[in-house]
């Protein structure tokens, strides 16, 4: 599974990639509007040091306004993928933008299963399943992520299952056991994938001793 970052701060995605895991990532105006910086200048950076695909959001809401903005946003760097809202409009400019223009897509706020058909028909290259949002509102996002992969899978849909806003380490988990493609994570998740209080404990503990080591 590759694991994305989803974000737009530049030094957090620096640190995330510097380990070697970190296979793309993730923006959304949200999170540019947080950097407080402009969005070409912004996107421009990530791009600059991330070798995977770089997810960026177009803001139009017809089918021509998106296919024109996912134009100048690619022409931004060559790793970026055009996020497109699940619409009826933005399914009429998938096809135009990955068959016609040569522009890789990402549908964002897929919330149900009929959502992931309609996007993987349309043939987004990405899909991206919301997780939290869902499990906040008491509906079962393990769910929705399992309905995707069967989909993809009953159908031969050549689209990506974007496992997105995860929160917790178990919604790692459920993507890797459901077999998502990609799982987009905040780096702080990121980073606690590395931990275990037992590998602390054990690597301490043999600090401690090999002090006692003589040498
Ligand atoms: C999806 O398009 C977003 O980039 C992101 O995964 C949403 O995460 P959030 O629910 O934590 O805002």
């Amino acid at each position: 599974m590759k694991i994305f970052i989803d974000s737009a701060d530049v030094e957090t995605i620096r640190k995330a990639n510097e380990t070697g895991l970190v296979d793309g990532v993730t923006t959304n105006p949200s999170f540019i509007a947080k950097s407080g910086r402009k969005f070409t200048e912004v996107v421009r950076e990530i791009c600059s040091f991330v070798k995977g695909p770089v997810s960026v959001e177009v803001m139009a809401e017809t089918c021509e306004g998106m296919v024109d903005e996912a134009q100048k946003v690619a022409e931004l760097a060559p790793n970026i993928v055009v996020k497109i809202p699940m619409t009826v409009e933005g399914m009429k400019a998938i096809p135009v933008l990955e068959q016609e223009k040569k522009i890789h897509t990402n549908v964002t706020m897929v919330f149900s299963s009929t959502q992931c058909f309609l996007a993987m028909k349309a043939g987004a290259c990405l899909v991206s399943v919301v997780l939290s949002r869902l499990d906040a509102i008491a509906s079962e996002s393990i769910i929705l992520l399992e309905d995707a992969v069967t989909i993809k899978n009953n159908y031969g849909f050549t689209s990506q299952v974007l496992a997105a806003s995860l929160k917790t380490q178990n919604h790692v988990l459920a993507s890797l056991r459901l077999g998502a493609d990609i799982a987009t994570m905040p780096d702080t998740l990121f980073f606690q994938l590395f931990k275990h209080p037992l590998t602390d404990a054990g690597l301490a503990a043999f600090m401690q001793d090999w002090g006692k080591v003589p040498k």
